[in-house]
């Protein structure tokens, strides 16, 4: 039986950096602030202080705060303090919003590749956090990191190698309409580059900490199958996924597509269903809002 995080060691990790050469390093002050906020002897004063000390980081704390997401029945925006912030939003919702910053830090939105990976990025968080609360699990938050980083391995390759990346997502975007458009990507990627996103974006999870779930979600988001029974993350993230071809997020549209499989996956008929996309829809303009 192979290790469940099997790219979290150092074998592996040599393996990848030799394809990729280095894995792109998160800003001081959010490294910085993700490592505070996962000590449960940190102080919120401390915190706060961090981001403090950086604007993008206050901005992005003091938006969502405002933000219909988090304040639902709050129609106008109130000016809050940091530590009102900070207090009203959590810890858990900040470290997952503290790495959606960092993730649009490495993207650069002036390319259309780039961008869709954002949308998509997004869009599968906010899906994936909300399947979780349809089976009835608690952890909306680790569904919501393990959505939002499940492809980051496109991200960092877009990096190394922007223009067979581009060339590989403009393909798929304009081959979706095909069988299963996303496995071919994993192809496409290992014959151009010898290295496919799941494992690029495995490892990298592991270097930056994002914790076991994440880095196994990412590791076989396109072979769930592989670790049935074992984790439900790479399962969960693959019904996002799916979700957001159908609802168009990403460099993968396939609004044809028939989600009958995934209704029965989910226990829902196909009402339900219509129902779950006009909300999931809602909350993914939101949190596109949060995040502008
Ligand atoms: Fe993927
Ligand atoms: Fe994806």
């Amino acid at each position: 039986m192979v290790n469940l995080n099997e790219y979290a060691t150092e074998k592996v990790t040599e393996k990848v950096l030799a394809l990729v050469g280095e894995i792109p390093t998160f800003p001081r002050a959010v490294s910085h602030l993700m490592k505070q906020l996962k000590d449960p002897d940190t102080s919120l004063e401390d915190i706060c202080a961090t981001i403090s000390g950086d604007p993008g980081l206050c901005v992005l704390v003091l938006r969502l705060a405002n933000s219909p997401l988090y304040r639902p029945g709050f129609s106008n925006p109130t000016t809050l303090s940091i530590p009102r912030a900070v207090q009203m939003l959590g810890r858990k919702i900040i470290e997952s919003a503290v790495l959606s910053y960092a993730l649009r830090g490495m993207l650069r939105r002036s390319s259309l590749a780039e961008k869709l990976l954002w949308e998509h990025a997004l869009a599968c968080a906010v899906i994936a956090s909300d399947i979780v609360r349809l089976i009835g699990s608690k952890n909306v938050e680790t569904a919501y990191v393990c959505g939002l980083l499940h492809d980051v391995g496109k991200t960092v390759m877009c990096l190394r190698f922007p223009e067979t990346m581009h060339a590989i997502l403009e393909d798929q975007y304009n081959q979706s309409q095909g069988e299963d458009a996303a496995i071919c990507s994993v192809a496409m990627e290992k014959e151009h580059l010898g290295i496919d996103h799941a494992r690029v974006g495995a490892v990298c999870l592991n270097v930056w900490q994002c914790g076991e779930e994440a880095a196994v979600a990412c590791a076989y988001h396109h072979r769930p199958k592989d670790v049935q029974g074992r984790s439900v993350w790479p399962g969960v993230i693959r019904i996002a996924d799916i979700l957001c071809h159908k609802m168009e997020y990403g460099p993968i549209c396939r609004p044809m597509l028939n989600l009958g499989p995934v209704e029965r996956a989910l226990r829902i008929n196909g009402a339900e269903m219509a129902q779950c996309l006009e909300r999931w829809r809602a909350k993914i303009e939101e949190t596109f809002q949060a995040f502008a």
